[in-house]
């Protein structure tokens, strides 16, 4: 344990970053936006969205793409006192987190005919029981070989006033994972990366397991990461409002990065252009493609991944050995933030999707806003019913369908297997092994 880095980052929570003046200098990011993409034509970066998804196929007929999923988090707003990943989220099937990202990996693996190997990261708050319940799964259908587990670090917590160490028990301090940036560490150590240049894999499609809708290794987005022959690419959502809970995709000093909504001031969410559009538009989803020549060179970018303090709730064992219960933050845990990488990628480019597409992340607790088990399960539903329905099935209304990726991964697959004309009327789970016609 670096006892002298934390006593730096307990002093440098006091001078903290500036961003209301960062973001004061801030314009919006480089991006291929929604209207562009959909449009036949080339974007004002030189190619059209047809040319990039070929290009991004041809890069997974290689078998050069694999996956990285980060699942180290505690889940403390959900509620839910299991890894966020075992989380049953199919609105018909009862299916979990993780379930219905290995079945994209498997149906995309399928679509091209290679391999593509899973990248799963853990923390030790996860790591036992999300491994145990892969394996008691039989790792949902994906060859053992093509799994890989890894773990992520931990740092103490300390006394959000004094800076001491907190403890868990008598002989244990208190420690929490060291943050999503962790992941690029992890990778070295545990050996991953050696494992990617063993395969040949190039490229990386990350996400969060909280995201059910994400397109993991949708060709287009590979396409437009490789055309524009960056080493970091973004996805990103266009934001419904000023200060939504997303992060803010930026430009400073011609340097893409993430600003925190938490972080980004309200007078600057609140810009608009001429046309009355928000000026930071860009909202991220935490989902990129990472080029691993990029990941392995950022290992010696010193500073590249700074420690964020956040105050926090902790319970812990305090000096008279017994439990103390705050009632107000009294803890700083600290954290990486992987997206702070973005500034030193080259070439990095942020591509918008639209948000049904892509994003309804599983967060909190029911009877919060957004981002609920139910508000997710409703995304689900109605994606689902899109895609039926375009490729002219009757869906009832009120009636709750689910596909699962292995039977359809997305539209132009929904339209190959369904038979137009037919109807649907009651819950239904399209799967492995139902007949082609719905
Ligand atoms: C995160 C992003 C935010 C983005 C949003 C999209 C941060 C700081 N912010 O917000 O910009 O708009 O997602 O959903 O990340 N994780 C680990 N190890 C850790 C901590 C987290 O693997 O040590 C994983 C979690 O399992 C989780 C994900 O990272 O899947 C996100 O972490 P979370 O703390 O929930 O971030 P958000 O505040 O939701």
């Amino acid at each position: 344990m670096d006892l002298e880095q934390l006593s730096r980052l307990c002093e440098a929570v006091v001078e903290k970053e500036d961003w209301a003046e960062l973001a004061r200098r801030a314009e919006p990011p480089p991006a291929l936006r929604l209207n562009a993409r959909r449009g036949h034509h080339e974007s004002e970066f030189g190619w059209t969205a047809k040319q990039a998804r070929q290009r991004g196929e041809q890069a997974l007929d290689e078998g050069k793409v694999g996956v990285l999923m980060t699942a180290g988090g505690q889940g403390s707003r959900l509620g839910f006192d299991r890894p966020k990943g075992l989380y049953p989220i199919g609105p018909v099937s009862g299916a979990s987190l993780l379930q219905i990202h290995i079945e994209k990996i498997r149906a995309a693996a399928r679509r091209h005919q290679k391999s593509i190997p899973l990248y799963l990261m853990n923390s030790p708050v996860t790591a036992e029981e999300q491994s145990a319940f892969l394996a008691e799964n039989d790792y949902f259908g994906m060859t053992e070989k093509d799994i890989f587990l890894f773990c992520q670090g931990t740092m103490p917590v300390v006394d959000a006033v004094t800076g001491d160490l907190l403890l868990a028990t008598k002989d244990t301090l208190f420690l929490s994972p060291d943050g999503h940036g962790g992941t690029v560490a992890a990778l070295a150590t545990s050996g991953a990366i050696e494992s990617m240049r063993e395969r040949g894999i190039e490229q990386l499609f990350y996400f969060q397991v909280d995201n059910p809708l994400v397109p993991i290794c949708d060709a287009e987005f590979i396409g437009h990461h490789l055309k524009a022959k960056s080493e970091l690419t973004s996805m990103a959502v266009a934001k419904k409002q000023p200060i939504d809970k997303v992060g803010n995709f930026v430009q400073i000093d011609r340097r893409l990065q993430i600003i925190e909504y938490s972080d980004f001031p309200a007078d600057v969410a609140a810009q608009r252009t001429e046309d009355g559009a928000l000026q930071f538009w860009a909202g991220s989803i935490a989902v990129h493609m990472f080029s691993v020549d990029f990941l392995e060179r950022s290992l010696s970018l010193s500073g590249a991944l700074p420690f964020h303090a956040a105050r926090k709730k902790v319970t812990h064992l305090g000096e008279e050995g017994k439990v103390v219960q705050p009632n107000q933050p009294n803890a700083l845990k600290f954290e990486r933030f992987i997206f702070d990488l973005l500034p030193h990628a080259q070439n990095a480019l942020v591509v918008e999707y639209a948000e049904e597409d892509c994003f309804a992340p599983l967060k909190n607790a029911p009877g919060a806003e957004r981002d609920t088990a139910e508000y997710v399960q409703r995304f689900m539903i109605h994606q689902h019913h899109r895609w039926l329905q375009e490729a002219g099935i009757q869906v009832a209304r009120d009636v709750a369908v689910e596909i699962s990726p292995l039977w359809a991964l997305d539209e132009r697959e929904v339209a190959r297997r369904a038979t137009p004309g037919t109807a649907i009327n009651q819950t239904t789970y399209l799967c492995e092994g139902v007949p082609r016609s719905a």
